[in-house]
């Protein structure tokens, strides 16, 4: 199995969101393991729980650590390594440039069908609207409060008679099996030839005259019109039995790729076939790679590749 993301859970209460996480990750196939546990007070009850079930915790005060809260909260995010951060019942409001530094990594559960009743008190909003369905939804976070791009949801349906308690307390059976679930959904896919094709594809589409091309039946992006586009970018998935999902992109030659790869073997290979063809290969079945990075080599194969018409119209805007 492929390495598991490090997650890191946020609470503010008894954390029985943070408990079905942490009993979820025991399963030997669960992708996500709890790496950290941290909540806004020091004497937050869930912590309890998450430390008698040996996670590693970090209790902080943000009363009493006041504006460096966020900081000391994400050193030690840095230092345990997370990946991904999950919200579960943690109350605070979260400053924009900390939402930002964890954007598309950052989730949170919620007891309502969001988009509808987004904030505190949705069980009695519900109830009000004379809803029969209700349920919870697992959002990416983004700045505002609950409104960001929606991972999933489970329905349930409102009895009659129920109060706002009796109602959370279905709610919440039902985010426990939620959670888990779509966690594990979220941190998988990065790693799968999908995720990463449509991620370079994003990428590709910022540059001129680029279109999709296969190279013995691996996707390619190629440059140029009429009818010699020339391939620029290769995803290589799993090709002849390899481990990795890699990029294939134009380096300068074999020197350069031979560098590359001894002094930062996780990141770049040798692919087989390929690779006496001028083609390194970027791994990105990884957890940590830097986009921007590989937004860099795009562009640079991109010119290794374009026509000099292209080639040159590019740096005449650069001088802009
Ligand atoms: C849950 O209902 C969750 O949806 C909301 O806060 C509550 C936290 O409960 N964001 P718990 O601390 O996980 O038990």
């Amino acid at each position: 199995m492929a390495e598991r993301a490090r997650v890191a859970i946020l609470i503010s209460g008894r954390g029985s969101n943070m408990a079905a996480l942490i009993y979820a990750a025991r399963a030997d196939d669960c992708p996500y393991e709890i790496a950290l546990v941290s909540g806004d007070k020091a004497d937050v009850p869930g912590l309890q729980l998450a430390h008698a079930e040996g996670a590693p915790i970090l209790a902080l005060d943000a009363k009493l650590l006041g504006a460096s809260y966020w900081n000391t909260l994400q050193d030690a995010l840095d230092a345990a390594r997370i990946d991904t951060i999950a919200l579960a019942g943690f109350m605070r409001i979260i400053p924009a440039e900390f939402v930002a530094r964890w954007a598309g990594k950052m989730v949170n559960i919620h007891p309502s069908l969001l988009p509808l009743h987004p904030g505190l008190r949705s069980h009695e909003a519900v109830l009000a609207a004379g809803e029969t369905t209700t349920g919870a939804t697992v959002h990416l976070v983004s700045d505002e409060v609950d409104s960001g791009a929606i991972l999933g949801q489970v329905k349930v349906a409102v009895l009659p008679g129920d109060t706002p308690d009796t109602l959370a307390t279905r709610v919440l059976i039902a985010e426990h099996q939620l959670y888990p679930r779509l966690l594990a959904e979220f941190v998988s896919r990065p790693l799968t030839a999908s995720w990463i094709e449509q991620r370079i594809d994003e990428l590709a589409s910022h540059l001129p005259e680029v279109g999709r091309k296969t190279s013995h039946g691996s996707p390619g992006w190629s440059v140029g019109s009429g009818k010699t586009p020339k391939l620029f970018a290769i995803l290589a998935d799993h090709h002849h039995g390899e481990e990795a999902i890699g990029l294939l992109v134009k380096a300068s030659g074999p020197d350069e790729m031979g560098g590359l790869i001894e002094a930062h073997p996780d990141v770049y290979y040798w692919p087989k076939y390929y690779g006496a063809g001028g083609w390194l290969a970027i791994k990105l079945n990884r957890r940590d790679v830097d986009w921007d990075h590989v937004a860099e080599w795009l562009e640079r194969s991109w010119r290794a590749c374009a026509p000099p018409r292209l080639t040159k119209l590019m740096s005449i805007t650069e001088e802009f």
